[in-house]
């Protein structure tokens, strides 16, 4: 032994032959492939079923956990793939016994997108325990720990692992400034010591720790608290293994990595390359190569099932802009769309100029999910709606309620005039809180027994509702056969995927033929139809079960728009006229109509045909990128017409409600 690399030791090539398995200090890794890896390159569409295929042998890699859950997984198994997530965690562990689990917890804001009530916080803890997760890696957009305390409660009264995760976050290009230094992290880690974390990660979600950064960081960190470093950080930027190699040369205990087809672009470093890395060192992984290998070529077979959800736009794998703007991976994509689905993406380079100036009049936060959202869509709508600069023409309900404090205590302070007239109106009140958020929000659990009564068979299914009060209904219904899966939401199998990919090819080599509607060949039964982007040219192909006559034609009239999510068919729930379109609402002239601002889902409407209602007053909430966006009246009046119902997607300019006005 004794080649002294930066704290790595390397034996010498006879001492490795015999030693191989004794590393001192092996790196301890987390495998991410089933939750971040998806996540971060498949818009998280990864199915139970392909996870199976590789299960058993994932279990035999010694991989210290395996991240299998959390984050966005819930939300996008319920939304658009009809799959129960609690029964992932089940059938999962079926296969996979002696590898720990772990799960991302936005702490108080659980699996969703705002702080939810103590109650709910506790019931959706105690049955992911229940059901299977041992470490609960805890982290809060705002890095107020105050957010932890529910969780934290019930996870160290079930034994389990708590993992407190620290965002990592910068006030410039590389560590330092005044906000986002050491010894901020190191006051973070303390605190967490405090709480009892039996280890504590520091998460770059948006891939932004530069080598020597993670380097000083992880080597302050070990000095400063006695509990294990764990490090999380993506590839976006391509700085993420060489981050991770040098974090382990400073001492990190565990890391995060992906399998090699799950791996890089927005995703993580991969495994295999590290443990040949480390191979021979005191911090020798273990790992069998030849089993990672025999595993990614299994995992390789699905691909094509998820590679439609892929970031094909560039060559690049890296993405500099991450560096310069900060955004987290899946923010910069949701910010693309979201302007392209307003025929504004010309617009982006002003977003990208604007965002820095809303995070400083929002406190300096960290950007990550929800606080990412609520950043980039405030942005957004500063960019597309305010006539002069800072003027806040649009503010999301999500930006009132952290400018009210319901998301916790921003880095630096809010922005006094952004928050002045954010609370103008907001109903709980113009002072903002100081305490905790979870303080605050009345016990949540009662009144959704109530709604979820007759479509809910048990407590988890109650959760679901309670993290998404309009699509957690619509996905029980599916799941009791209440309500017909849309075919866009069922399962591909790996032959519709060969012949779907053999439309794109053809498309992209120009051989498509336009077929006019009228002369479009009657419409076989069993038809399933694919979204399909050319050059930035929208198409929808349509394919046969059988994979006989293909039609594809150009969609809509240009300008050519995004087609709206594959969202679920709307639910009739509320009783509301039928739908129609915005063509066949029936306004008179002199009528005043609301149309949609942008494209998104009607939450709710206020207001029913025939009331009354005031200038400025909220009739409707629309969501966008899962952002709420009140919309209010123009005028004095009574409702005429409501076309469209809760649940509903709607496009950007549809009628969302007609006002006779008085
Ligand atoms: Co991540």
């Amino acid at each position: 032994m004794k080649m002294d690399n930066h704290g790595v030791l390397q034996m010498t090539q006879m001492q490795y032959a015999t030693d191989r398995r004794r590393a001192e200090n092996p790196v301890k890794v987390q495998d991410l492939t089933f939750r971040d890896g998806h996540q971060s390159l498949f818009a998280t569409r990864g199915r139970t079923e392909d996870m199976l295929v590789v299960a058993e042998q994932m279990d035999k890699v010694g991989f210290y956990s395996m991240e299998v859950w959390g984050g966005a997984t819930f939300d996008t198994m319920t939304r658009y793939l009809n799959e129960d997530p609690w029964e992932r965690i089940r059938v999962l562990k079926k296969h996979i016994r002696n590898t720990p689990f772990s799960m991302l917890l936005r702490g108080q804001n659980l699996v969703g997108y705002r702080n939810y009530a103590d109650d709910v916080v506790e019931t959706f803890v105690q049955r992911a325990c229940d059901n299977g997760i041992d470490i609960f890696r805890v982290f809060d957009a705002l890095n107020d720990f105050r957010n932890f305390e529910t969780a934290v409660k019930i996870i160290q009264k079930n034994k389990k692992h708590f993992q407190g995760a620290i965002c990592y976050s910068l006030t410039e290009m590389r560590m330092g400034g005044e906000i986002y230094t050491i010894d901020y992290y190191v006051k973070k880690a303390k605190e967490l010591e405090k709480m009892g974390a039996d280890t504590i990660a520091i998460k770059d979600m948006a891939g932004i720790i530069s080598p020597y950064d993670a380097y000083n960081l992880i080597k302050a960190l070990k000095e400063a608290v006695k509990v294990p470093i764990h490090l999380h950080t993506h590839f976006t930027s391509g700085m993420g293994d060489l981050a991770l190699l040098k974090a382990v040369e400073a001492g990190v205990d565990i890391i995060d990595t992906c399998m090699a087809p799950y791996a890089y672009r927005t995703s993580h470093a991969a495994i295999e390359p590290l443990v040949v890395t480390l191979l021979g060192t005191n911090r020798d992984t273990g790992m069998d190569i030849k089993l990672l290998d025999a595993i990614d070529k299994e995992l390789e077979k699905a691909i094509p099932k998820y590679m439609h959800y892929a970031d094909n736009t560039k060559y690049s794998i890296i993405d500099t802009n991450v560096i310069i703007h900060q955004t987290p991976g899946g923010m910069l994509s949701n910010l693309v769309n979201q302007l392209r689905q307003m025929d504004a993406l010309d617009r982006l380079d002003e977003v990208f100029e604007t965002l820095p100036k809303v995070r400083k009049d929002l406190g300096m936060i960290p950007l990550v999910t929800p606080t990412s959202q609520i950043v980039g869509i405030q942005t957004v709508n500063n960019v597309l709606f305010d006539k002069k600069p800072g003027e806040y023409s649009h503010i999301t309900e999500q930006v009132k309620d952290l400018c009210y404090g319901l998301y916790g205590e921003t880095t630096r302070p809010i922005n006094s005039e952004v928050r002045a007239k954010a609370l103008k109106d907001y109903p709980r009140g113009q002072k903002p809180i100081t305490k905790r958020p979870g303080d605050v929000l009345e016990p949540e659990m009662p009144g959704i027994k109530e709604q979820a009564k007759g479509l809910a068979k048990d407590i988890d299914d109650e959760l679901i509702v309670a993290l998404y009060p309009v699509t957690g209904p619509k996905f029980l219904k599916w799941k009791y056969g209440l309500e017909e899966v849309p075919a866009d939401v069922k399962p591909l199998s790996i032959e519709e995927v060969e012949k779907k990919n053999a439309l794109i090819e053809k498309a992209l080599a120009g051989k498509l033929v336009e077929c006019p509607d009228k002369e479009a060949p009657e419409k076989p039964e069993n038809i399933r139809t694919f979204d399909v982007f050319v050059d930035g040219e929208y198409f929808k192909v349509e394919v046969n079960e059988k994979g006989v006559p293909a039609i594809a034609r150009p969609a809509a009239a240009k300008p050519v728009s995004q087609p709206k999510p594959a969202a679920p068919a709307p639910v009739k729930a509320d009783p509301v006229p039928a739908k129609a379109s915005k063509n066949e609402v029936a306004a008179a002239d002199g009528d005043q109509v609301i149309h949609a601002p942008m494209p998104g889902m009607i939450i709710s409407y206020e207001k029913k045909v025939g009331d009354t209602v005031k200038y400025g007053e909220t009739v409707l909430v629309l969501e966008a990128m899962k952002m709420y966006n009140n919309i209010a009246c123009p005028c004095d009046g009574v409702v005429k017409a409501i076309p469209f119902g809760k649940g509903d997607s709607v496009g950007k300019g549809d009628t969302l409600l007609v006002v006779s006005p008085k």
